[in-house]
């Protein structure tokens, strides 16, 4: 039976389809292309164009394909526009997520998947954090993933519905065989905006912050890379179709990287060095956001392929320079 894979179109979703196609799983993708590309989607797979929030779109959907399990991709994502935009989130990541989780119970589907975010925890004081950390967003985007994770919750209790709750550290890198990657424009997360400074998108790019509480002054994230999480969900899948519960899984390495590595390695490993302006810093970031990363070992046997900066920012620079010459 085919996987629904909402946002698939997108970045992290277009891995996704990718990495189940490749184990032979059939899979239906439905992304409103809003911010996903039709062309990231493999030509074999059947790609409706609609909203997440159409419950009679998605019901027609689980029932014409059969559906047994849906992976919920399809959202916003930038945490400063959250800030400015709060109901915009609200609908698109929250609202939205209602009726996808409704059309999902009333079609039976059996095994739901939720790309949720380490902004769940907020500016959390002890790192690195665990699945036990209290959650407590500071961001409208970190709230609105979280009332998902609790509609959810409440879901599994009332109608028996399955669902793996997946915490996404800092996502980064491109398909290591350069069929997808990140080309979300006007794009504002760190590998992405230096990987455009380094191959001329862009003239430069800001350091927002030098005087953070971390060895170098700049903000430390755990980065990982994208062919990794999307394995890790289908290890989630196959651990939810042989009976195994759902549950919450940080998604990282369990380890650190300043601003100022990351640039620096994005510098060496394209031997380009682009300017760089250290500017104020930028509202919402916390110090540092580092996780154990072992729950996920543990539970579902993952084992990273790509747990190299250095492999990161290489295949978010091939992705880079194909988009440029495109
Ligand atoms: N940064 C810069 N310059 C830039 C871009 C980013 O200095 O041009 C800094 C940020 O200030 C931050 C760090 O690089 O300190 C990482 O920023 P990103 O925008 O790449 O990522 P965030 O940590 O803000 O957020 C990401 C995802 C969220 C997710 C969060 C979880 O975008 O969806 O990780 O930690 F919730």
């Amino acid at each position: 039976m085919p996987t629904l894979i909402t946002g698939g179109a997108g970045y992290i979703g277009s891995h996704m389809v990718l990495d189940l196609l490749a184990t032979g799983e059939p899979v239906i993708v439905l992304d409103d292309l809003s911010t996903g590309f039709a062309r990231l989607v493999p030509p074999n797979v059947t790609l409706i164009r609609g909203d997440i929030g159409d419950t009679g779109l998605v019901g027609t959907i689980i029932k014409s394909h059969a559906i047994d399990a849906v992976l919920h991709f399809a959202a916003k994502i930038v945490v400063p526009d959250s800030m400015t935009d709060p109901l915009g989130y609200y609908l698109n990541n929250t609202s939205k997520a209602r009726n996808l989780i409704e059309a999902a119970v009333n079609g039976g589907v059996k095994d739901f998947i939720f790309s949720s975010t380490a902004a769940v925890y907020g500016e959390a004081r002890d790192m690195p954090v665990s699945e036990e950390t209290p959650a407590s967003p500071v961001s409208p985007y970190g709230r609105s993933k979280l009332m998902v994770e609790w509609m959810l919750q409440d879901a599994i209790r009332a109608y028996g519905l399955n669902a793996m709750i997946l915490r996404y550290f800092n996502v980064a890198g491109a398909d290591p065989e350069g069929r997808t990657g990140q080309s979300t424009p006007r794009a504002t997360h760190l590998i992405k905006t230096a990987s455009e400074a380094a191959t001329g998108k862009r003239d430069g790019m800001s350091v927002f912050g030098t005087d953070y509480p971390t060895p170098d002054g700049t903000c430390i994230r755990d980065y990982i890379h994208v062919s990794d999480l999307a394995r890790a969900h289908r290890l989630a899948l196959h651990y939810m179709r042989a009976g195994g519960q759902g549950t919450v899984l940080n998604c990282a390495y369990g380890h650190g990287y300043s601003v100022m590595d990351v640039i620096k390695t994005v510098k060496r490993v394209s031997g380009i060095d682009f300017p760089v302006t250290f500017t104020e810093r930028r509202a919402g970031d916390p110090p540092e956001i580092v996780a154990t990363g072992a729950k996920l070992r543990t539970l579902l046997g993952w084992v990273p392929a790509y747990d190299d900066l250095e492999t990161i920012v290489a295949h978010a620079l091939a992705w880079e320079r194909h988009e440029a010459a495109m």
